[in-house]
Parts: structure tokens; sequence; C-alpha cells
């Protein structure tokens, strides 16, 4: 069964994932790693029926678009998390960090911590991860916090970190950055962000190198795109923002298109003479959608675009 780069042990459903790092075993880009299974799906299609097993997962597991994200437990700055009671029914954005007490991570949790209400509008919930101990996370907290100039004597930040100092959750969701190593060699963390669904299945998944931050404005932008597209049958355009026109799926006839969109449907003229893009203005901004938060700066017309 052998596919790569750790092993997961354990009992059948997995109350935990256990996971102990071995070497990669030569020749491990195997077929499984290229078929469409997820190590999620995997594990579970090779242990359903084992009370005990021990299987390796492989280097980069690829959870999949779609996939149920796997409900880990683990310690954290905020006490020991299950994933799927943490997040309950909200959104969630699982992301991971190099390491402590470094400068780019130091930026990144502290621009969260400054962004968390936006993201508690939107009902998502937060938790980091990053492969360093509790100690190490709370000493760190104090300084991500004196980074954001927070005057306030609370030491916390607004949402959990979750520790790996063992990196088992790191290899076991295929975080790590093969060409960022730490002191011993050992490779760090990769920023990882993992949007997950209220149906607890992977909606989004970015990956950085561990030399490059992240836009969290972005990841609050795909997070508007996410929440709208899983409601209404729109799509959203390169760099769309709420409350700017978003896009009439290609495969919707023009018939259903009108019935759907009363506010109009625009299409632009195209050297194709094929009527493929049209936009329809946001439907989150006329008054039929609950979050209020969205953009109101533009009139909603989308004849400017055409
Ligand atoms: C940082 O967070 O600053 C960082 C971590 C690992 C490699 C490069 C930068």
């Amino acid at each position: 069964m052998t596919a790569g780069y750790g092993s997961v042990c354990g009992p059948w459903p997995p109350e935990r994932l256990i996971v102990t790092t071995t070497a990669t075993p030569p020749g491990c880009a195997c077929s499984v790693f290229q078929s469409k299974l997820s190590a999620f799906s995997f594990f579970h299609a090779v242990c359903r029926s084992l009370t005990h097993y021990h299987i390796h997962a492989f280097n980069m597991p690829g959870l999949l678009l779609g996939d149920l994200f796997p409900n880990f437990e683990a310690e954290t700055t905020s006490g020991r998390v299950k994933l799927h009671e943490f997040l309950g029914d909200s959104w969630g954005i699982l992301f991971s960090h190099p390491r402590d007490y470094t400068p780019v991570c130091t930026t990144e949790l502290g621009r969260v911590a400054r962004l968390s209400g936006e993201f508690s509008k939107r009902g998502v919930k937060l938790i980091a991860l990053s492969i360093d101990s509790l100690e190490d996370h709370w000493g760190w907290s104090k300084d991500i916090l004196a980074y954001n100039c927070e005057k306030s004597e609370c030491c916390k930040l607004p949402f959990p970190i979750i520790a790996d100092s063992k990196r088992e959750l790191a290899v076991a969701l295929g975080m790590l950055d093969p060409d960022e190593k730490d002191k011993d060699g050992l490779p760090l963390t990769a920023r990882c962000v993992f949007v997950i669904g209220p149906d607890k299945r992977l909606k989004l998944s970015l990956l950085y190198p561990a030399t490059t931050g992240r836009s969290f404005d972005e990841i609050l932008r795909v997070v508007d795109s996410l929440q709208l597209t899983a409601e209404k049958r729109v799509a959203t355009p390169a760099d769309w923002k709420p409350g700017e026109c978003v896009m009439v799926p290609p495969n919707m006839p023009e018939e259903e298109a009108a019935t759907l969109f009363p506010a109009g449907v625009f299409s632009k003229e195209l050297p194709s003479g094929k009527k493929y893009l049209r936009y329809t203005p946001d439907p989150c901004d006329q008054g039929e959608c609950v979050d209020t938060e969205r953009s109101q700066t533009e009139p909603n017309s989308c004849t400017s675009l055409l």
C-alpha cells in the first residue's frame, strides 16, 4: 500500500488522524497519486473494512475540490479541536504557515487578525497551522499583536493556531514546501489555504511557497464569490468584487437566463458572433440577499462592460 511520504495509523473510521513520517520510498510517484482519488477517499476506500490500519500517505495527497475534508483532531491555542465540530455549520478556512517567529508569517497572521471581523461577517471560521509547539504559538501571538499595534492586554489572536511540531498534519494534508528547510534540513510548511464549505467539502485551495506571502483581501474576495455562486447560478469574472456585474454561466439557455435574471442579461458582441459573454447585475445587490455588506458604490448596470 506504499505510496509516498508519511504513514497514517489508527482505528477506522478514524476519530483522529495520527500520522508518522517515513522516508519517501523510491518510485512513489505512483498511479495512486495520479488517480482521481483524494488522500482521504483513498484512505476511506482502503481502510473501511479494517479495524486497525497502517498505510502510507503520499507525498502530495492533493485534496481535490469537492472532497470531504478530513475530520482531524489537533491541539490548538484554544484547546483541543476536532475540525468538523469546530466548524459546525459555518464556512471554514484552514491556512498554514512555515514557522513561528518568521517575518512573512507575522505579517500574514497580523493581517488575518485585522480582517477577522470581515471573515466573521461572512460566517467563516478561521484556523491556522504552523509546525511549532503551543508554547511557541502563545509567545509568537504576542509579537503578532504587537506588530498590529494592539493596545489591549489581551494576548490571544481571534482564531486558534494548530500546534504541529512533528509535522504530522502538514504531511497528511500535503502542506510541505520541499524548497524551504529548517536548520536540520527538514521541509517547512508551505502557505496553504483550504476553504471548506458548510458541507465540510473542499471549495477552494491555494498553495503558495514559503517565500511568497498571501493576499488575505484576495481570500476575502474569493469567499464572496464562493458564497455567491453557492447560492446563485452565476459565475464571477476576473477581479470581480461584490456589487459588480456577474456572468451568466455558458451552459444556461437564453430563455432560462431571461427568467432567472429579471434585472437583465447583457451580452457583448464578439468577432465570433457567439453570445457567450453575458453579464447580469449582482443578484445580491438587488435587495434579495441577506448579506447587506456588499458594496453599493456603482450603479448596478452591466452596460458599461459592453
Ligand atoms: C517567513 O515567514 O518570513 C519565511 C518563512 C520561511 C521561509 C521564508 C520566509
